[in-house]
């Protein structure tokens, strides 16, 4: 800490990101990544023409890519913003709407307690219920935005979408906030409930589901002056903030529906193999509706089965916080890869 840090900026405890090791011969299953490559059309669209354009700014509405985004959720491009990573509009949301207050969960994405210190939002930290479901009625009464990660990370627990609908409902002064990052491997999305609620705002990224997290690309969903209030900030911030080549790269993975559903089809069903393998193994399994699975094993605690999978070159996650202290979050890689994660945990129980 340098002497010119600002007092208001001493206590701030950073975002932990997890591990990107620079050895390659890693199993790595603890960030949520894809495992598979980009789209065969991302390579074609980031072209040599491209890079050569690279000396002029990118185009601050992101047209293109707005409108690929748009049209394959069934909106209109002015209800659509893109950002450098989902991390960024959720941030930009943040700065936004939770002045007045941000009430989220208190197992959930690490990074919304973050922002709500970075930009003074007074934060309503809800615990989650025993067996880590959501309790509802605790965010039926808000006087504040409500933030919610839907599937909940790293839970992988997902809210159906008749819930949601009560809590817009129950809320129709506070902005409900629904980080979808991990939609795509679930079974129902809130874009559909936008045309009716202007207190909807859903935001989802290119990283896990679409293979472009090292991209940075995210975007944010919501009725059009939701829209206007988040490209306030982004103005007001960075407004080149999606370069040239992640919006030819966005734009060509959104219209690959065919590569874009192959990819996903193939991590539900190595998710679901992995699940049943662990249960017979005898781990406590939560039933996941994203590209990761959150289990603890009964043979030894979460931080030693973690140690152990290093030793073996396989990356997962782990939180050392009371709660959640007996799981690992493994991200759902190729079925070869889950096949070699279940063969060597095997070895540890014998
Ligand atoms: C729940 C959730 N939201 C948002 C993000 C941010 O994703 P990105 O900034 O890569 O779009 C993550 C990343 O892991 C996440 O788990």
């Amino acid at each position: 800490m340098s002497r010119f840090l600002s007092d208001a900026r001493k206590s701030l405890a950073p975002y932990t990101p997890g591990e990107q090791p620079k050895v390659m011969n890693l199993i790595k299953l603890n960030t949520n990544e894809s495992p598979f490559p980009p789209s065969p059309k991302v390579i074609e669209a980031v072209s040599a023409d491209a890079v050569s354009k690279l000396r002029l700014y990118s185009d601050i509405q992101t047209t293109g890519l707005v409108q690929a985004i748009a049209e394959r959720n069934g909106l209109a491009p002015a209800q659509v913003i893109t950002s450098n990573g989902s991390d960024e509009i959720l941030a930009f949301a943040f700065q936004a709407f939770g002045a007045e207050g941000v009430a989220f969960p208190d197992i959930t994405y690490g990074f919304y307690s973050v922002w709500a210190e970075l930009f003074s939002c007074p934060a309503r930290i809800v615990p989650l219920n025993d067996d880590f479901t959501v309790p509802l009625e605790s965010f039926m009464t808000n006087t504040h935005m409500v933030v919610l990660a839907n599937p909940n990370a790293p839970t992988g627990l997902a809210l159906p979408l008749s819930d949601i609908r009560k809590l817009l409902d129950a809320n129709p002064d506070q902005l409900v906030v629904i980080d979808e990052a991990y939609a795509d491997f679930a079974d129902e999305s809130a874009v559909s409930l936008i045309p009716e609620y202007e207190n909807l705002l859903v935001v989802q990224t290119f990283s896990k589901s679409r293979q472009l997290a090292g991209a940075r690309l995210g975007f944010a969903m919501g009725q059009e002056c939701l829209i206007a209030d988040l490209n306030r900030i982004k103005f007001s911030f960075n407004p080149y903030n999606v370069n040239s080549l992640t919006q030819l790269a966005g734009e060509a993975a959104m219209r690959d529906e065919a590569y874009f559903t192959s990819c996903r089809d193939k991590i539900i069903a190595a998710r679901g193999w992995t699940e049943k393998e662990l249960i017979s193994l005898g781990f406590t399994v939560l039933p996941s509706k994203t590209n990761f699975i959150f289990a603890a094993p009964n043979f030894c605690g979460g931080q030693e089965y973690l140690s152990a999978l290093r030793e073996r070159n396989i990356l997962v996650r782990h939180w050392n916080s009371e709660r959640i202290r007996d799981y690992v979050r493994i991200t759902v890689g190729t079925q070869e890869q889950m096949e070699t994660l279940i063969q060597v945990t095997k070895e540890l129980i014998k």
